[in-house]
């Protein structure tokens, strides 16, 4: 017992937690998902997986996005990247979902099934489906050599190393990874995306593990202080619009998996169809509203949820002043292009569910009811 104690000490490199952990390796690991793709001084992508089936993409009618949990979320950003810089139809499902539902696949289909563990049985079942109706199925997975990457005609790689800790953290910022370079990719190949705007995004993208370095730095004790004053909280709501909808969707699955508070998230102009009925001076709401995005209405927003005496949590970019002036918290990033602030974004997210998890003497690890991988329905 000891000994098996003292070895998992080691593995966790001196933190407390795998996930926090995995949290502070993100610079790290998107750095590895980018290594030897990006080539940035030579202007080039190069991704096997994608250029070897090139074709396929290009003249593919929609490509159909598939996956359960965080990495669906994933998906839903692919969405707007891809519908962004390649202008190819995308559509993103529930795995669970697709698999049941008699969907309208054709062989002119790409199905991309992203999967951290690669064994998620919905997932699985679902590509299947997809395979026998023909379409071109293509996988973006951690694991290496995982079921979901042994079936697919093809695939990436994410490379975010070995996962631990279940609520996933760096698995989920290596899959937009991989989704702004596919993204790219298929963008600059098809003349979507011309050479100036694909030279100044793949500069950003390169620079995004600095940035990340940059959060944690700037928001690991500011984290620690903002989950001190939400340890009684009974439910949280995050929002976020355009890019970051799916960022605030991700924000409030970390906090509910292992804090067990409940947490919903929405898109910010949802707001008023719903969950602005629950708004009170009890109801701490997480909104991300980076300047470049839908900034002018995330700030009616957020004057009116403190005109219901809402607590706002803001993730700003640095030097933001009209929603800081409002919220209760302000948390803030370095500023980068829309489609990538999903990534800086979510760190201060995961940090104050992880911190929120801990105060609350949560397994957070191993949270209840929960599985790394769901290899059963
Ligand atoms: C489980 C895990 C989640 C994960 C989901 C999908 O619910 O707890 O963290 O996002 O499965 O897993 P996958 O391995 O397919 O990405």
């Amino acid at each position: 017992q000891e000994l098996k104690l003292s070895l998992e000490q080691i593995e966790k490199g001196g933190y407390e937690h795998f996930m926090l952990k995995e949290i502070f390796e993100q610079p790290k690991s998107i750095h590895d998902t980018m290594r030897g793709r990006l080539i940035v001084n030579e202007g080039v992508i190069k991704m096997a997986g994608i250029w070897d089936h090139i074709e396929k993409f290009k003249n593919a009618n929609r490509i159909i996005i598939i996956a359960c949990g965080t990495s669906w979320h994933a998906g839903l950003i692919g969405e707007y990247l891809i519908e962004e810089f390649a202008r190819i139809p995308v559509e993103v499902e529930y795995a669970s979902e697709f698999r049941y539902r008699n969907p309208i696949i054709t062989d002119k289909d790409v199905v991309i099934a992203i999967s951290q563990s690669g064994e998620t049985a919905d997932t699985m079942a679902a590509l299947k489906l997809a395979k026998e109706k023909g379409a071109f199925i293509y996988g973006i997975c951690n694991v290496v050599d995982s079921s979901i990457a042994r079936i697919t005609d093809a695939g990436s790689y994410t490379h975010a190393g070995p996962e631990i800790g279940v609520a996933s953290t760096k698995a989920f910022t290596a899959q937009l990874t991989i989704l702004s370079l596919i993204a790219l990719k298929l963008g600059k190949h098809n003349g979507n995306l011309g050479n100036a705007e694909f030279m100044s995004l793949i500069s950003e993208l390169d620079a995004i593990p600095k940035k990340i370095e940059e959060v944690l730095e700037a928001t690991h004790e500011l984290t620690q202080h903002i989950a001190k004053d939400f340890i009684q909280a009974t439910n949280f709501l995050y929002l976020g619009r355009g890019y970051n909808y799916p960022a605030a969707l991700e924000g409030a699955l970390k906090l509910k998996e292992i804090s067990y508070i409940h947490a919903e998230g929405y898109p910010a102009a949802e707001m008023k169809h719903g969950p602005i009925a629950l708004i009170d001076e009890n109801m701490p709401i997480v909104i991300i509203a980076p300047k470049k995005g839908h900034y002018d209405k995330i700030v009616s927003n957020v004057q009116e949820i403190k005109a219901r005496k809402g607590k706002v949590v803001a993730v700003v970019n640095k030097g933001d002043k009209q929603v800081s002036e409002m919220a209760d918290y302000v948390i803030e990033i370095p500023e980068t292009s829309e489609c990538f602030s999903p990534i800086v974004a979510s760190v201060p997210l995961q940090l104050l569910a992880y911190y929120i998890a801990v105060y609350r003497g949560a397994n957070v690890d191993q949270p209840r009811n929960l599985a790394k991988s769901v290899t059963v329905e």
